[in-house]
């Protein structure tokens, strides 16, 4: 027998309705802020994210899934940004639309090592504002994040919030952090000890114990930011104040793509375990110069979705559905049902009933199977007085209730 690829997930019909709100409110509320949706292919050219992610990053190094064909290698996309940007230039975006705001939803693939919250194919909610340098964007690109949880139900997340500044800033950052990691390079793990020459910066997130310690120790702050930097920053922070956007300043945020300039953020949430990202995002000023076109600012972020989902405790709650099960019991009952239904239907009220003629007790097994919030019993009393016996599934509690009053009753 086949199974499914390890770090992939079957999305089960009980757990598509999550999936569907999630995307739905994220529908709403981009359209509130008036991002329009972009959709890339899941295959690009590999190159693409080695130029753009950084060739000494492990999404580039260790994670990509990789197709060979004659003369080209192609990647399962990783990550959104970087063919966005690709789209941005390829469809002259910037000569016709210029600043853009645009979002996406869709498949990544990381070939990871799978746990809770880390899989090979996941999937991202995300944005890319291309064209603008304000930092007002960068607040709005924020609030939206904080805005979208919110919409979700989603609470107890904290934002990290740090400015890596422009190039010049990181490379002055880069020497700064050499210089203080040199006397302990030894104490390092032996995978920052790699990083310490190609990619430096990652040593500041290393979950290891004790280049943690190390790390925790050092205090470099923000003085590698220049004067641009520093001004471009403390706007960004004023803006989120003044929205009231809650964050905390986090000097050892570097994220692991190498595209960062400026602004970066991650939001966590206890929650989730060691995988504790539910999304990350951040400023990434050269990438579209980098990639062929002219100069843009641009921000962006993504959630994963799979971690969005784990932090509402939506496998649990996919009871709560409201799932209204009508049970129609002999023939005359049946056709009533069927109407029932259909009233039901057009009021908006997900329903079903027994199509397999069960007996009283199977259909309310059946009910039960499909998790669901009501059961509707119709039986000959019922018909003969125009009622209901409406059963709540969670406490089996039940009440008569005149037919016309179902709807009235069931959207209380
Ligand atoms: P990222 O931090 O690599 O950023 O991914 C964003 C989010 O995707 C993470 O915070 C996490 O929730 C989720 N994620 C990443 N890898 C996995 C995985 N293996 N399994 C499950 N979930 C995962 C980016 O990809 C950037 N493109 C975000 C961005 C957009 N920056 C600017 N614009």
């Amino acid at each position: 027998m086949f199974k499914r690829v390890p770090g992939t997930k079957d999305i089960l019909p009980e757990e598509v309705s999550a999936w569907q709100e999630i995307e739905h409110t994220s529908r709403n509320v981009f359209s509130l802020y008036n991002y329009r949706q972009i959709r890339p292919p899941v295959i690009e050219d590999a190159g693409l994210f080695s130029r753009s992610l950084g060739e000494f990053t492990e999404v580039v190094q260790k994670q990509m899934f990789l197709i060979k064909r004659e003369d080209e290698t192609y990647a399962l996309r990783p990550e959104g940004t970087a063919p966005i940007v690709r789209a941005y230039i390829e469809n002259n975006l910037d000569k016709t639309a210029g600043f853009i705001k645009l979002y996406y939803i869709g498949p990544m693939f990381r070939a990871e090592r799978p746990q809770k919250g880390r899989l090979r194919q996941f999937h991202h909610i995300g944005c890319e504002v291309i064209g603008s340098v304000d930092p007002d964007i960068d607040v709005e690109v924020i609030s939206l994040a904080h805005t979208l949880l919110t919409c979700y139900g989603i609470s107890g997340y904290s934002i990290k919030l740090n400015s890596l500044g422009c190039s010049h800033d990181k490379k002055e950052l880069t020497s700064v952090l050499r210089k203080a990691l040199q006397p302990k390079l030894a104490e390092l793990c032996d995978e920052c000890k790699a990083r310490f020459d190609k990619n430096i910066l990652r040593v500041l997130d290393c979950k290891n114990e004790s280049c943690r310690k190390i790390v925790n120790a050092l205090d470099f702050g923000h003085q590698h930011l220049c004067a641009d930097c520093q001004a471009h920053f403390a706007k960004v922070r004023q803006g989120l104040d003044n929205l009231k956007v809650p964050y905390e300043l986090n000097p050892h945020l570097v994220r692991g793509l190498d595209y960062y300039t400026r602004t970066v953020f991650e939001i966590s949430h206890p929650g989730l375990g060691s995988q504790d990202a539910l999304g990350a995002g951040g400023r990434y000023d050269n990438l579209v110069e980098e990639l062929g076109g002219s100069p843009a600012g641009a921000i962006g972020f993504a959630f994963g979705v799979e971690r969005l989902l784990l932090a509402r405790g939506e496998v649990a709650a996919a009871g709560s559905l409201g799932l209204v099960y009508v049970i129609a019991l002999g023939p005359q009952a049946k056709e009533y049902g069927i109407k029932l239904l259909a009233q039901l239907r057009t009021a908006g009220i997900p329903s079903d009933t027994d199509y397999e003629n069960k007996s009283l007790k199977g259909a309310m097994r059946a009910a039960n199977d499909l998790a669901a919030r009501y059961a509707v019993i119709i039986g000959d009393d019922e018909l003969k007085n125009n009622t209901v016996t409406l059963k709540d599934m969670r406490d089996s509690q039940q009440k008569v209730i005149k037919s016309e009053d179902l709807i009235k009753e069931l959207k209380k």
